[in-house]
């Protein structure tokens, strides 16, 4: 039985597999390459199984769309009802990369509605890790502090599950409410992420953390 699938071999299938595995989770990678997929798998553990192709149905019962925006719309449409009854983690931050001034989803809506509007009747999708850099997902940890992981959506179920398994890899889920809430994740993520790359925060690097202090 697997736990959870990832779609995609990039940094943030590096971080989230590094965090599964470290959570005790069965993990699945797909890619679509499946070099990288093997590579990456092999990386993670000896236990991890690859996928020879994204097309392959994932065996997990989370499914994080380790993905660029576009293709994890592509991705979901294509999977269609394979997916019913998934819990599809949404992590994507659709950011316009051409201007690095606006987010590419028109407002009052969010990369997980988008994508959620496209998913299976069945698939349950929850916003989770687009607050987190890929880097800091290796360790789980920025400053010493475990990371916090914002998640929203609207099946408690499902977001549940998504926090268990963040729990139990050592960092500190968040429920902040509704699928609605990822359209302030997503707005907040681009804001941060515009301080890594800009020169007056020469310390800020894609190494910083989001973090509600108490
Ligand atoms: N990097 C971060 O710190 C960070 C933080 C939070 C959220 N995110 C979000 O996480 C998502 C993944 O980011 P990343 O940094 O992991 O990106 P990445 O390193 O570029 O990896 C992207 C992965 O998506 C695959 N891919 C791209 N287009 C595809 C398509 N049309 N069909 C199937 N697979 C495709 C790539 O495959 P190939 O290698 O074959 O191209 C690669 O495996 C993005 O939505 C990003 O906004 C990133």
């Amino acid at each position: 039985m697997t736990d959870i699938t990832i779609i995609g071999t990039g940094n943030m299938a590096r971080g989230i597999g590094t965090r599964a595995v470290a959570a005790g989770r069965t993990l699945e990678i797909l890619g679509r390459d499946s070099a990288a997929a093997q590579a990456l798998a092999a990386e993670l553990g000896a236990s991890v199984a690859f996928g020879s192709s994204a097309d392959a149905t994932p065996a997990g019962a989370l499914v994080v769309l380790a993905l660029p925006f576009d293709a994890a719309q592509e991705v979901v449409a294509a999977y269609g009802e394979a997916l019913s009854g998934k819990v599809l983690i949404d992590i994507t931050n659709p950011v316009d990369f051409t201007t690095f001034d606006s987010l590419v989803v028109a407002p009052g809506t969010s990369a997980a509605e988008e994508i959620a509007a496209l998913a299976a009747p069945g698939a349950s999708v929850v916003k989770a890790f687009n607050t987190a850099f890929a880097g800091t997902l290796v360790s789980g940890s920025v400053a010493d502090a475990p990371l916090d992981i914002f998640i929203a959506g609207d099946d408690a179920e499902a977001k549940v599950a998504v926090a268990s398994f963040v729990a139990d890899a050592g960092l500190r889920p968040i429920d902040v409410g509704p699928l609605r809430r990822s359209r302030e994740l997503e707005g907040f993520q681009f804001v941060i992420m515009t301080l890594q790359a800009n020169p007056e925060f020469d310390t800020f690097n894609w190494n910083t953390g989001l973090k509600v202090l108490v």
